[in-house]
């Protein structure tokens, strides 16, 4: 099963402005079409409940959406059998059971905490990244603040409008990780 890890950051790293946890606030209309399409065409998703928590989401039949949290019974009434699920399984236990399943693609749509849950673990196959032409200084970068060495390699880049917005792909060389 390939793992995704998608993103919007500013140019200095930042994935929420000042600590407003609404994204959509200040990224572009491109890049929200973008991770529109990508949700639409992923059939597994997994987030913390931090992210949950910030957004309205609907449950579908098109998805299956899997909230991390150390404390799924609080979220009992939420929970939408085959479509939200709330759990306090690690990131690999995750893993391993919608691979058995046999699903092809996870994507992993953060917030920081939950994506350096994913990335420790080595479990990230591509990290999609969109850039914005933007600095905010302050906000939460898109890992938590811990010791990573990664090298991931670009395979794809795509300017999307004219203020410079990027679309960037890259995969992550899982062999020269160092923790
Ligand atoms: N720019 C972007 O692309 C983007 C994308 C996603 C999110 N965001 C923003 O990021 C912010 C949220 O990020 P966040 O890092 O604070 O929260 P998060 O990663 O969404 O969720 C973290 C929470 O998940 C639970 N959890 C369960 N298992 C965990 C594990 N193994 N490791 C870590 N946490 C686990 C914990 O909450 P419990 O108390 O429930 O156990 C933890 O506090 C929001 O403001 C959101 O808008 C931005």
């Amino acid at each position: 099963m390939k793992t995704i890890l998608i993103f919007v950051s500013t140019l200095d790293g930042k994935v929420t402005k000042w600590g407003n946890p609404h994204v959509k606030l200040w990224s572009s209309h491109q890049d929200q079409d973008y991770y529109k399409n990508v949700w639409n065409e992923s059939r597994l998703i997994v987030m913390g409940s931090t992210t949950f928590n910030a957004e309205t989401f609907n449950p579908s039949t098109h998805h299956q959406l899997i909230v991390m949290t150390r404390q799924p019974d609080t979220y009992k009434g939420l929970q939408v059998p085959n479509q939200i699920e709330f759990t306090n399984e690690s990131p690999a236990e995750i893993f391993t059971r919608f691979n058995n399943k046999g699903y092809e693609q996870m994507l992993v749509v953060g917030g920081p905490h939950i994506a350096t849950s994913f990335l420790k673990e080595q479990l990230i196959d591509e990290l999609w990244l969109t850039l914005e032409p933007k600095i905010f200084g302050t906000g939460g970068n898109f890992v938590t603040d811990v010791n990573l060495d990664i090298n991931l390699h670009l395979i794809h880049c795509e300017k999307v409008n004219e203020q410079g917005t990027l679309i960037t792909k890259y995969t992550v060389l899982k062999n020269k990780i160092k923790l």
